[in-house]
């Protein structure tokens, strides 16, 4: 039992379902002693020497004593390699086949007895002992992978690798999915286990729920994704070089790759972080595109309990005038917890409710959890039970249906790598769009079974379709939510194909953007679980989903008004703009922490709605190019180094820097720009970047710099559309797109292009192609400089 697992065991001990929990613990730790055989003794293996090449399609394989190398460049460029004849399918990763190989690439003998691939973006050069180089087009290293390891059980059954990689000296790591002590990964171990920490977590919390063998590197020889195509559990670990470490030499940065079975093969994606995040998601597919309604904002808590107090909750925003997008209704609502059923005497009306609602234009969004109770007479058990020939649920090596412990009580899972599994469980969605609610937020899937200590989930052993192919929870555990997000996400395409489908999911993997976003989970209420929430958005981002943020003001607990208010700034450039918390937490309505913050929060609502079209045009350009909406401050110049390092601001697309305030007690703040000038939205006072400026951040409001020569569509006062021009720096020009608001279906909006310019001591604006004619009224900020005038 480690330190988490005690805490859990306590707060649990007592209560009847404490004792279900260890009862619980124990049967799962039973059934994985029985069925998973202790992996005896084991060989050690490393590929051996250099044999011989042989080209293929788009490079070709490297024989070795011991094993072969696949190497492959893909159409737009991403490059594949793999040990042990291991291809790029099946993957949960990628959509359909994945790319074509790209007929160009191929594989030669250089003449130090190496082969090498060369292509566009990348050089791939395989040495006598099986490392692996990856070169920029100029010949800079940017990634080493040294020759791999397996231990194989000499009695047979999955072998463990480790792969191990050195990295220039001065690299910087992000990604690996959602991690509280991002942004920036320093020097540890981080686990490859999607896992409900039970509750609360802080920046010093790992692996959380949403866990993804994405490495995005960042030096000064360029930026690269490296994804290891496996969902089986594992471990990554990282060490920062350093630069003229010891007798003058570099210390490379390190990173190992250790997964206990499954295949070794990588995709590795290299370029601009632009191109890395077009190319990661032409692999893994385009972001989904939320709703417009989903871009405004939202307010949840576990616990309104009741029709009169979410009436009450939407009146308080009426009355005060915040405007409010969409309410979400938690487990409360459910009759007795169980997923797809609502409370009657608590919400006996939920349809006319959510009618009601939407006339006032607030959307209901509801929670659902994949654990079915276990009972016979509930429905969604009962028709789980006639799934195919052996019913919905994940079952043990004897297929008998798992158990495990969740809200509900004893509870079932159902099996959603299984195309059956999903196709049934989609179409239960008809239920949720009938209560009248127009989105879901999937919770508890990573999943979870309550468990006094030990992994708070199913069973190592417990067996899963896989597709068909057959697989246990090692390596299904991992993909659950995204396919759980899949079935959700394609039942609601079925139900109602005119409506892009409103989902988010708190666990997931590699690809999960073609469904929906994500959320923090339950961060911790306090300035450390403020800072976490940018550094998983930030994360998310990078790895290719770019929906996502926190709770605001923290899942338990209550904040201060000064925390609330901060995390509220924050929240607002943030996709997913929620409030929410825990049942026995404080409020988080805007008018509970007195007048001063009402009325600063007032203003961030408004300040939100105003960007709205430029959200929209954010999601779009997500959708388009993979761009996160957050991203962080290097972005645009990944080659200084003070911008990687920097963890405490982000930009919002190509036009914002924001700055949030994340300590107590700030009324000013340093902020680190990118090159350029950049002006104070608020004061209009222009700073020049790269370098340093130290800006107020009152109480009011968090520092939000806007880029010189920026066109940024907002709503204006009469509700359409206008053009917020940032002047241009002497002698410079600048731009940005525009993409409309088509609503809530499948209608595409063309991507408008404007330039700015000044011209005559003017700032002018016109539309690429379009006779330079500007369909909305343009205002212009921040002066042109005096010898532009
Ligand atoms: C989990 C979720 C949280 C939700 C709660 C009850 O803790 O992360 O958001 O409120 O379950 O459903």
């Amino acid at each position: 039992m480690d330190g988490r697992d005690l805490v859990r065991s306590m707060k649990m001990a007592g209560s009847v379902q404490g004792m279900r929990t260890v009862r619980s613990a124990w049967r799962h730790r039973r059934a994985d002693a029985r069925a998973l055989t202790p992996r005896g003794v084991e060989r050690a293996r490393v590929p051996g020497l250099l044999i011989s090449g042989e080209p293929g399609p788009g490079g070709g394989v490297v024989r070795f004593a011991r094993s072969q190398l696949l190497v492959r460049v893909a159409v737009g460029g991403a490059v594949f390699w793999s040990w042990d004849g291991a291809g790029p399918l099946p993957s949960y990763a990628l959509p359909g086949d994945g790319p074509e190989p790209d007929p160009r690439a191929r594989l030669e003998p250089d003449a130090n007895g190496r082969w090498k691939v060369v292509s566009e973006r990348l050089t791939v050069v395989v040495s006598r002992d099986g490392a692996v180089e990856l070169r920029t087009p100029g010949g800079v290293l940017l990634r080493r992978e040294l020759p791999p390891r397996w231990w194989e059980p000499v009695e047979g059954g999955e072998a463990r690798w480790v792969q191990r990689s050195e990295l220039p000296a001065d690299a910087r790591f992000f990604g690996l999915g959602g991690r509280a002590g991002g942004p920036r990964l320093r020097e540890g171990t981080y686990g490859l286990w999607n896992t409900d920490p039970g509750g609360r977590f802080g920046p010093g919390d790992d692996p959380l729920y949403l866990t993804m063998p994405v490495q995005v590197v960042v030096s000064d020889a360029g930026t690269h994704l490296a994804f290891h195509d496996n969902s089986w559990s594992g471990a990554v670990t990282l060490r920062e070089g350093e630069e003229g470490a010891g007798s003058g030499h570099d210390r490379a940065g390190t990173c190992e790759v250790r997964v206990d079975g499954g295949p070794l093969r990588c995709w590795v994606v290299a370029g601009t972080p632009a191109r890395v995040l077009q190319g990661w998601t032409a692999l893994t597919g385009s972001p989904a595109l939320p709703p417009s309604w989903a871009l405004g904002p939202q307010h949840a808590r576990w616990g309104f309990g009741s029709e009169q107090e979410v009436r009450r909750i939407v009146a308080g925003y009426r009355e005060r005038k915040l405007p409010l997008s969409a309410l979400h209704l938690d487990i409360d609502h459910y009759d007795a917890h169980q997923v797809f059923t609502v409370d009657r005497e608590t919400f006996p009306g939920l349809p006319r409710l959510a009618e009601e609602l939407r006339e006032d234009g607030v959307r209901l969004v509801s929670i659902v959890d994949p654990a079915v109770r276990a009972t016979a007479g509930n429905a969604v058990f009962d028709s789980g039970l006639e799934v195919g020939t052996e019913g919905a649920f994940v079952r043990d090596p004897q297929g008998v249906p798992v158990r495990g412990e969740v809200w509900p009580g004893e509870c079932v899972y159902p099996d959603f790598t299984d195309p059956l599994v999903r196709e049934w469980w989609g179409a239960l969605y008809e239920e949720r769009l009938g209560q009248g609610f127009a989105g879901v937020w999937h919770d508890m899937n990573e999943p979870v079974a309550f468990s006094a200590f030990g992994d708070p989930s199913l069973p190592r052993s417990s067996r899963h379709s896989l597709e068909g192919r057959g697989g246990d929870h090692r390596e299904a555990h991992n993909v659950y939510a995204l396919a759980m997000a899949r079935a959700g996400y394609e039942g609601l395409r079925r139900l109602r194909p005119g409506e892009r489908p409103f989902l988010f999911s708190r666990s997931g993997w590699a690809g999960m953007q073609r469904y929906g976003g994500t959320w923090s989970g339950d961060v911790a209420t306090g300035w450390p679980g403020l800072r976490a929430s940018l550094a998983l958005v930030l994360g998310l981002g990078l790895c290719g989903v770019p929906y996502s943020g926190p709770d605001v003001g923290g899942f338990d607990g209550s904040p201060s008004p000064e925390l609330y208010l901060r995390w509220f700034q924050l929240g607002s450039y943030m996709p997913l703009f929620r409030t929410h918390a825990a049942i026995g937490a404080g409020r988080r309505e805007p008018w509970e922490f007195g007048p001063q913050v009402l009325g600063h929060a007032r203003r961030v609502l408004e300040e939100r709605e105003r960007m709205r079209p430029y959200f929209v045009t954010l999601a779009e350009l997500a959708r388009l190019t993979g761009a996160p909406y957050v991203r962080p401050v290097w972005w645009g110049a990944p080659g200084d180094r003070e911008l990687r390092d920097c963890e405490d601001a982000f930009l919002l697309g190509d036009a914002l820097l924001v700055a949030p305030v994340l300590e107590e007690g700030t009324d000013r703040r340093p902020v680190r720009l990118p090159p350029g000038r950049w002006y104070d939205t608020a004061t209009g006072q222009a700073h020049e970047g790269p370098g340093q400026a130290v800006v107020d951040a009152p109480l009011s409001r968090i520092p939000v710099l806007a880029r010189a020569g920026a066109v940024i569509p907002v709503r204006g006062p009469e509700g359409g559309v206008e053009l917020e021009a940032w002047a241009p720096a002497a002698g410079r020009t600048g731009g940005g797109l525009v993409v409309g608001d088509v609503g809530d279906g499948w209608a595409r909006a063309e991507v408008e292009r404007y330039t700015s310019c000044v011209r005559s001591g003017r700032v002018v604006v016109e539309r690429d192609g379009e006779e330079g004619l500007v369909p909305y009224p343009v205002r212009v900020r921040g002066l042109p400089a005096p010898s532009q005038r």
